[in-house]
């Protein structure tokens, strides 16, 4: 008898251009699980407003991410691609383990903490609830596997705790999620700043490599990335944060080990040798991506097309889970 595949679910937040983290931290590995898992990929336009924006930037991101996903490999032939506010079910799940779920526990997250010191007073309560949304896009597809970056563990960590405390008032119901993270790219640092994680935010531009950046300007952003004086080159990411950064950056590009790497350069000791390198590994990573990315990316009806498939698909499972859920914590039946 065929065993069912297990289910991978991720997202990221359409809030700008995709950059070399989030292709070499997510949707690289992302592309590497089509064929072995039955595979959901979400925009999460919904966690999208929990910080300042501007609506209609909002939605022309959400079809750009759309397309940039498939020209990251996520071929929506072999896995599901839709978006957070048109399946009805995430925040109503998030209501119903926001009731489960202590306010301290909110307060205590990283990302709380260090998003609601940008925003200030105007800190808004959504920000607080950002983890209990993320629990319920990933529960209510009983997701087995979440690809994430190193910045998203804490978010899982909550998710499992949530999980584990609605089986225990209500009976088991949720599958227990594990993390998925990749062994190399996992934390692409900024160029400039390599003790900050690449953000498409970054108020310096030249710190950040865009999938649709030109040859050039992914040239001259990797030969002015901040290195040391040292011009040694060893994988220390604690001392030689920059020289670590370039070198994780290649070997995500290139699917080689961190310690095949080393072999490579340590005999080097040329920074600017070192740059030259990774910027080649990373124009020919992702030239093929641009070039899929600009066929598609004005093609609004296939892009809506590649959602609506995604929808249907998401909403029928979304409505299963939502109906046990709602007769377990004793709501009339309404799904
Ligand atoms: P977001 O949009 O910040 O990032 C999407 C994914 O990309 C990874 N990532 C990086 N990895 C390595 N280096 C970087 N510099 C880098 N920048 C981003 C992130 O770790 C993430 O995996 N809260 C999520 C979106 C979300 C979600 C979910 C994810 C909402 N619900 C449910 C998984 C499951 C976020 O803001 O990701």
């Amino acid at each position: 008898m065929e065993t069912a595949k297990k289910v991978i679910l991720t997202g990221m937040q359409p809030t700008g251009k995709l950059h070399i983290g989030s292709l070499l931290g997510a949707t690289n590995n992302w592309r590497s699980m089509l064929d072995d898992y039955d595979c959901l990929f979400f925009l999460a336009d919904q966690h999208a407003i929990t910080m300042p924006y501007v609506p209609a930037e909002l939605r022309k991101n959400s079809l750009e991410c759309v397309a940039q996903y498939i020209a990251c490999g996520l071929d929506p032939d072999r896995c599901k691609i839709f978006l957070q506010s048109q399946v009805v079910g995430h925040t109503e799940l998030m209501w119903v383990l926001g009731c489960l779920t202590p306010i301290g526990q909110l307060e205590r997250m990283t990302q709380f903490k260090d998003k609601s010191k940008k925003v200030g007073d105007s800190v808004c309560s959504g920000l607080l609830f950002y983890p209990v949304l993320m629990a319920a896009d990933i529960l209510l597809y009983s997701a087995d596997l979440v690809p994430i970056g190193d910045d998203q563990k804490q978010h899982l960590e909550i998710t499992r705790d949530i999980a584990q405390k609605f089986n225990a008032t209500y009976s088991e119901t949720f599958t227990i999620p594990d993390p998925y993270i990749g062994e190399t790219g996992a934390r692409i640092m900024a160029l400039q700043n390599p003790t900050a994680k690449m953000s498409k935010s970054d108020s310096n531009q030249n710190s950040v490599v865009y999938i649709t950046d030109t040859d050039d300007a992914v040239r001259k952003k990797i030969s002015s990335a901040v290195t040391d004086s040292e011009g040694a080159i060893s994988f220390d990411p604690e001392n030689k944060p920059g020289v670590a950064n370039l070198l994780s950056i290649y070997a995500a590009s290139t699917g080689k080990s961190i310690a095949d790497t080393l072999l490579e350069f340590s005999s080097l000791n040329s920074y600017a040798a070192l740059k030259r390198s990774v910027a080649d590994a990373v124009i020919a990573k992702i030239a093929p991506i641009r070039a899929h990315y600009c066929k598609i990316a004005g093609n609004r009806e296939y892009l809506m097309s590649v959602l609506e498939t995604g929808r249907q698909e998401a909403q029928k499972r979304a409505s299963k889970m939502m109906a046990k859920i709602y007769h377990k914590v004793g709501f009339l039946e309404n799904w």
